[in-house]
């Protein structure tokens, strides 16, 4: 078996039919391999890894190149994507084999974080990874934010088709990105696909700068507009961007759009009817998942005050014994001895993401926590719902 990193030109031949096999409906035509040819050129900072034997390509991983705020630090991330291998080949540990070297590789080239959306969240588990929140949408009627139409709100809203107005929306989640926990962007060369997507962006402006920034499509007359995520600044951001929903009040039946958990719709209006919904399963919709690849990288995290030093069984790239302690609100990490708690990278993962407290880490079996040990840990890692926003 040959193992490789092979460039974006090379996937049509090599990775387009495991993953059209494993994603698409099939057999696949030829219009299908051209449309995966022509998208290559966003994949060319992408790592892409395969398995070969006697020619034949058995099976495949990518990660992309992105960033992603953990508590407020923002690090290289690498977001995994196109895993999979050719049926005749499942079960041989090929995959298994490949992720190994791919979140290997990537810790070595400077990413710090991965994160993943799982067709099921137990095979990746075993690599470390753990769930974090999966976005959650808002439907109404427009109607419902009736009250905003009249509202005099010192800024305005511009809509325009993605091409035009993909600088401000991309430029908008770049700085989201250093201010919003969990937040992850492409780099650029993957992100250009975004470009010439069939969207309008609605921008909503206060003195010229960007506070809000939302992409949508109206399917039909009387139908429903569906937005993306509700990218923002603020509640003025936020206030705009629901004041131009609201104007498609004798136009739409159904404004739907992608929210972080921390938003509360049933409080943007008065009688607003609305259903916020979080909707996870698999293989299709799955929560994302996360995991650290680098410890020291983690050194300057803002932290809650604390010290303790902790053991991380059985894994290549963060195992060992860890003294962390809070320095005025900022993490240290350093090597040592004579762990006081033991933690699964996944159980270490859930804390410093903020998705699991000490507690929930050992109901979960992800670590095995001494009484003693849980105030320090809560008071380190408190809870902090991340907000990952890109899908791949
Ligand atoms: C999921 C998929 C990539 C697994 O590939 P594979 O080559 O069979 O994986 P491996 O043989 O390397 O399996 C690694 C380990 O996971 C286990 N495993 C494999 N598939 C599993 C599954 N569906 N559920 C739970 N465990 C699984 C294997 O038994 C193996 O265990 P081991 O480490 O104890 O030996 C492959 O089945 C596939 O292409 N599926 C369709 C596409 C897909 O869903 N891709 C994932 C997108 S996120």
């Amino acid at each position: 078996m040959n193992f490789r990193q092979i460039t974006a030109a090379e996937r049509t031949a090599t990775m387009f039919p495991l993953q059209a096999y494993a994603f698409m409906p099939s057999p696949w035509s030829a219009e299908e391999e051209e449309k995966y040819r022509r998208r290559m050129r966003f994949y060319e900072t992408a790592v892409t890894l395969v398995a070969e034997e006697d020619g034949q390509t058995l099976a495949g991983v990518a990660a992309f190149r992105m960033r992603q705020n953990v508590r407020g630090l923002v690090h290289d991330m690498a977001g995994v994507a196109s895993v999979s291998s050719h049926p005749a080949a499942r079960r041989r540990g090929l995959v298994r084999e490949l992720m190994h070297r791919l979140l290997r590789q990537t810790r070595d080239e400077g990413c710090a974080v991965s994160v993943l959306y799982p067709f099921r969240p137990s095979f990746y588990a075993r690599f470390g990874f753990v769930g974090i929140p999966r976005h959650r949408t808002a439907a109404f009627a427009p109607e419902g934010l009736g009250h905003l139409l009249r509202a005099e709100l010192p800024g305005e809203v511009e809509r325009v088709p993605m091409a035009e107005g993909f600088d401000a929306w991309d430029g908008l989640q770049r700085r989201l990105l250093t201010e919003r926990h969990g937040f992850a962007v492409f780099d650029a060369v993957r992100a250009a696909e975004f470009r010439d997507d069939r969207y309008w962006v609605a921008v909503a402006r206060v003195d010229g700068e960007v506070v809000g920034a939302v992409r949508y499509r109206v399917d039909r007359h009387g139908g429903e507009l569906a937005a993306g995520h509700l990218h923002c600044t603020g509640s003025l951001g936020r206030a705009l961007l629901l004041q131009f929903f609201a104007r498609h009040v004798d136009q739409v039946s159904r404004v739907v759009v992608q929210i972080s958990t921390d938003e509360v719709p049933e409080l943007w209006g008065t009688d607003l009817t609305v259903t916020a919904e979080g909707r996870v399963d698999f293989p299709t919709r799955g929560g994302p998942m996360a995991r650290v690849l680098d410890m020291e990288a983690l050194a300057g995290t803002p932290v809650g005050p604390g010290a303790i030093t902790i053991e991380i069984p059985d894994d290549e790239l963060i195992g060992g014994v860890w003294r962390l302690e809070s320095v005025g609100g900022d993490l240290t990490v350093a090597k040592a001895t004579t762990p006081s708690v033991t933690l699964s990278v996944g159980g270490f993962s859930g804390l410093l993401y903020g998705v699991l407290d000490p507690i929930e880490v050992a109901a979960r079996g992800l670590g095995a926590v001494p009484a003693e040990a849980v105030p320090a840990l809560a008071s380190m890692f408190p809870r902090a719902m991340p907000y990952v926003v890109a899908d791949f």
